[in-house]
């Protein structure tokens, strides 16, 4: 059985500490488990997010924009994601192809459909076996994420998407809570605005019940 573990949420939700929290839970449990994240995640697939997240490129067309989170994708699933499921790993990778559907697809309006076959094109068909959905007020999300860039200067500029308006960022949880409904069979949605251990103890639950069925 192959366990694919995908995080999604606004800005600011918590997904990497989520992740990192679920990552040690699993291998305290003797599993070998993988974090990775998009865009990103191999060499080339770093190249791309350094272009898409930069605050300079304000002036990206939609199409580049799409084509390079699907080109990074690509190479992410042939060269980490899959390989690491081949070996028995679980896999727990920060946004993937649902990240495509609402930023670029329910906030952006390029088409569902289009989206679907491309995220299926790129990455060979692969879903993942759980989507965990951290939702949480924007108001919330982007003032942990102001002040985080406080305290780090390690992403100074990959900010192209904290400079959005709120409006969009409201945009995407609504876009998020959709797809969610739309697959309840594959999403679990967690009130982000619990502390950060209730959000882990529910996100391991989740976890474990999908691994027991
Ligand atoms: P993050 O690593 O901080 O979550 O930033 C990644 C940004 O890229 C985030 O704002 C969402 C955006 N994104 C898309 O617009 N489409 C995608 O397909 C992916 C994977 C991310």
């Amino acid at each position: 059985m192959k366990y694919f573990i995908t995080f999604e949420g606004i800005e600011g939700c918590g997904k990497t500490t989520q992740i990192s929290f679920l990552k040690d839970f699993l291998k305290k449990k003797n599993r070998s488990v993988i974090t990775t994240r998009e865009p990103g995640g191999t060499k080339i697939g770093d190249k791309i997010r350094r272009i898409l997240l930069d605050s300079e490129n304000t002036d990206i067309d939609i199409k580049t924009e799409l084509l390079l989170y699907q080109a990074s994708r690509a190479q992410h699933v042939k060269d980490v994601i899959r390989p690491a499921l081949e070996q028995g790993c679980v896999v727990l990778c920060d946004r993937f192809t649902d990240a495509t559907s609402v930023y670029q697809g329910f906030v952006q309006g390029i088409s569902e459909d289009f989206l679907e076959r491309l995220n299926r094109f790129t990455t060979d068909n692969l879903t993942p076996n759980l989507t965990v959905l951290i939702d949480c007020p924007v108001e919330i999300g982007l003032k942990r994420t102001e002040d985080r860039m406080k305290t780090t200067n390690q992403e100074v500029c990959e900010n192209r998407f904290e400079e959005k308006s709120v409006e969009f960022h409201q945009m995407v949880r609504l876009g998020y809570l959709q797809i969610a409904e739309h697959n309840s069979n594959r999403f679990h949605i967690v009130d982000g605005r619990e502390d950060i251990s209730a959000v882990h103890r529910e996100i391991r639950t989740a976890v474990i019940k999908k691994m027991a069925g």
